[in-house]
């Protein structure tokens, strides 16, 4: 048994590199894989292993990085990208006191799982090895380092693609980068790594092949599913990453009770939840923090962006909610749009291309057809007629608009805010209502219709023996 054996390990996270491969402005542990950047998922999973302390090794893009890491793990810089081994290195500072296990991940392995890492550690504890190195056997090695073990199958070294013989690239055992060293172990092997290899670089990958060399003794583990070991250095193998998590994400949702009727055309980010027992249709996108409840029926192409969405609501085809909320048994769509924070309570109806924006909506009211809202306040029980819309933008300014519990917006009303129409009132259809409308009233503003006798056939007459044009 280790000595550190029920200690939490420190876990390093290298996310210094250039990324030149991704021919990106963004630093590429900020590229999103299922709508979660690289370094949240590695932060995340580190979590899950419940390390004492978590140090990411930042350069390229340092003030981005330590923005988006905010106090979740601690930094330190690496001013020069020197390589591997050299980013471990500096974060030797902030390990300085530290004694037990160290977990060295990579920003951009961002695939592997908690139950990996856990494992990667218990056998590295229960071997008493001085570094256990994760690994994987592909079918392709493509550009990874090569696990070089001897005739009995211990392990020797790694050696980078660049500086590996024809027949060392031939071997289908790759570096996942993941690995665990005894602190001092570490420190030791560091101090005698050189650069003296193809890209002139400090190799932590190095370090093994020193401990080796030193009769120390180096584990390496196979991953179960190669999958998790996927390293993301360009755009296709981002696409590549992204795919493979998709995945994971539609088989966790079906086995946790979620329907989806075509999961390869459900995108579902990583962080959505949703209940039992609802039903997604084809073509939907359920992205960013949203989270859906049971027994929700989402039609077709739905798009929900940072949404919370109740029990038992149906989301009709083409809806989009993009940061909302919609209370339990409300319907919305075909086509309805919910936007700017918008509030729908229990029991409301949005019907085709109904739109609100930064408005909020009483339990059980309706508004079917073709309208808009926006900076509004609606009570419970209203109804917005077709086509009525609020004019809350002067060209400078919103304003807000009131529609107190009960109130009937006639069809086509244009509100010209700031207005409050008062409980129970009506607006005549077709109205432009500029001032309050009182409580119980009836609002008309519109001209009077006039009828002019005989008018058409008048009309008509003239036109006969016409050809029309
Ligand atoms: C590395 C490994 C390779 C392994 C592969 C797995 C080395 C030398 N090679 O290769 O054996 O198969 O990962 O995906 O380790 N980084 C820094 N500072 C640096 C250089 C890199 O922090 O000076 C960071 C990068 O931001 C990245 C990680 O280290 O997160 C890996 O660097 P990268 O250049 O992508 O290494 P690979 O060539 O993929
Ligand atoms: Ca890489």
């Amino acid at each position: 048994m280790h000595p550190s054996a029920d200690k939490p390990p420190a876990c390093v996270i290298l996310a210094a590199g250039q990324g030149t491969r991704m021919k990106s402005s963004l630093p590429k542990p900020l590229h999103r894989v299922c709508g979660r950047t690289m370094l949240d998922h590695v932060l995340g999973t580190v979590a899950q292993v419940g390390a004492e302390l978590t140090v990411v090794v930042v350069g390229v893009g340092a003030e981005q990085l330590v923005a988006a890491i905010g106090d979740r793990a601690s930094t330190c810089e690496q001013a020069e990208q020197l390589g591997t081994g050299h980013a471990v290195m500096c974060a030797g500072a902030a390990l300085e006191d530290f004694s037990g296990d160290v977990l060295v991940t990579y920003a951009d392995v961002p695939l592997v799982t908690a139950e990996t890492l856990s494992r990667l550690l218990a056998h590295h504890r229960e071997a008493g090895a001085a570094a256990t190195v994760l690994t994987a056997i592909v079918d392709d090695p493509l550009r990874y380092g090569r696990i070089v073990r001897d005739a009995s199958g211990r392990f020797l070294a790694i050696v980078e693609h660049n500086d590996a013989t024809a027949e060392q690239r031939a071997i289908c055992e790759i570096n996942t980068g993941i690995c665990v060293f005894e602190a001092s172990a570490l420190q030791d092997a560091l101090a005698r790594i050189g650069n003296d290899n193809a890209k002139g670089e400090y190799y932590l990958t190095d370090a093994f092949g020193v401990l080796v060399a030193g009769g120390r003794m180096v584990e390496a583990i196979a991953i179960g599913d190669p999958d998790e070991a996927m390293g993301v250095n360009t755009r296709v193998e981002l696409a590549a990453a992204e795919r493979i998590a998709r995945d994971r994400v539609r088989e966790r949702l079906m086995l946790e009770g979620v329907t989806l009727i075509d999961p390869p055309s459900t995108f579902i980010d990583a962080d959505v939840s949703v209940g039992g027992d609802t039903v997604i249709g084809p073509g939907c996108q359920l992205l960013g923090q949203t989270t859906v409840g049971q027994g929700c029926e989402i039609r077709g192409y739905v798009v929900l962006r940072d949404a919370v969405v109740g029990d038992r609501v149906l989301l009709r085809d083409h809806t989009v909610v993009d940061t909302g909320t919609v209370g339990d048994e409300t319907q919305l769509g075909p086509f309805a749009l919910v936007r700017g924070g918008s509030v729908v309570e229990r029991g409301c109806k949005l019907g085709s291309s109904a739109e609100i924006n930064r408005t909020r909506l009483g339990e059980g009211t309706k508004m079917q057809h073709f309208s808009y809202l926006g900076d509004a306040t609606v009570g419970r029980n209203c109804n917005i007629g077709a086509g009525v819309i609020t004019c809350n933008y002067d060209g400078h300014d919103k304003h807000p608009t009131v529609l107190e519990d009960d109130v009937f917006v006639g069809s086509d009303s244009i509100l010209i805010a700031p207005v409050t129409v008062g409980a129970g009132a009506f607006t005549a259809a077709g109205s432009v209502i500029t001032h309050d409308v009182p409580a119980g009233a009836l609002g008309v503003a519109r001209a009077k219709q006039t009828d002019l006798e005989g008018w058409a056939v008048k009309r008509r007459k003239q036109w006969e023996g016409r050809d029309r044009r």
